[in-house]
């Protein structure tokens, strides 16, 4: 008999699901929780089908305004009725609506396909990407306006001058000192802090996150949820210098900034991107507060 103590048998680790990374482990993240109900809620409001539209016409209702024209300087809304082709979204229905029956109605598109960010309407009450919006999901008459809280310059297009401005003041973009030796040296970032800030990047400047804020109705000084999602980008890489990260807390924690934010979500709920911009706002006001703690 071998005096020898056995060794025990090695046992798996428990699995410890780490509340930071809850992606990363494969946990449902109140992110995709909420993605869940927003696609649950998108499926419950299809109140048509595609094939049910085949040979109709679809109703749109197009706001128009245009200062420089008499007669048209009073805001109104126009009727068109454009042939439902399948898959049509409401870009492709203002399109029409311009191609075929009146080309000074104005707005901004260009991608076609949720990239460029410049074609965000208010659609039937929301703010939605025209392109990323099937017409079949809507209840006509459809209502398209401009983006609410931002000034029109003509029928959808307005005025992303402030909008720009907000997401400049935050500096979006790297400004990291300590930089490798050697010219093609690359600056490596873990697997893990990609995962982090992966979402944060998906940004396309489209305002409708900035539309839909009160705070930001109410405050035209605020930097908004698309400028404080942009600092979180760069705040959050572990890429950058500590020093930097510090300089752009204390622009987000300025009187204007994260805290004026209410977590109401709206911005959250709006985002055609999906990113969680409630919880990068969130995760930023900690940050400051822990910048700012002090111990003795
Ligand atoms: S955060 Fe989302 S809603 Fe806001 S500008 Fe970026 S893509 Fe648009
Ligand atoms: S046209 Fe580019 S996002 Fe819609």
């Amino acid at each position: 008999m071998s005096t020898q103590q056995q060794e025990p048998e090695p046992q798996e680790p428990e699995s410890q699901e780490s509340p930071e990374d809850p992606e990363m482990k494969g946990a449902e993240s109140p992110q995709n929780q909420r993605l869940k109900e927003k696609e649950q809620g998108l499926a419950q409001e299809e109140t048509v089908d595609e094939s049910d539209l085949e040979g109709e016409t679809v109703h749109i209702k197009v706001f128009r305004y245009d200062p420089e024209v008499e007669g048209k300087q009073e805001p109104r809304f126009d009727d068109f009725y454009v042939p439902f082709e399948k898959g049509m979204t409401v870009l492709d229905a203002v399109m029409y609506a311009r191609d075929e029956y009146d080309s000074s109605l104005t707005f901004r598109h260009s991608c076609r396909q949720a990239v460029c960010g410049s074609d965000a309407f208010f659609v039937n009450g929301k703010q939605q990407l025209g392109c990323k919006t099937q017409i079949s999901d809507l209840e006509q008459p459809i209502r398209i306006e401009p983006l609410p809280h931002q000034e029109v310059v003509k029928d959808l297009v307005v005025d992303m001058d402030h909008f720009y401005d907000q997401m400049h003041a935050v500096e979006p973009y790297f400004q990291q000192e300590d930089l490798p030796d050697g010219d093609l040296e690359e600056q490596r970032q873990s697997r893990e802090n990609r995962e982090k800030v992966k979402m944060s990047t998906r940004c396309i400047w489209c305002a409708a996150c900035m539309s839909s804020c009160n705070i930001a109705a109410g405050d035209n000084d605020y930097l908004g949820p698309a400028a404080i999602n942009k600092a979180y980008r760069f705040a959050m890489d572990e890429r950058e210098d500590e020093e930097i990260k510090e300089h752009r807390l204390r622009i987000v924690e300025q009187e204007h900034g994260v805290w004026r934010c209410q977590t109401q979500f709206s911005c959250t709920e709006v985002c055609p991107k999906d990113i969680p911009l409630t919880e990068h706002i969130q995760e930023l006001k900690r940050e400051a507060v822990k910048k700012n703690l002090k111990f003795w």
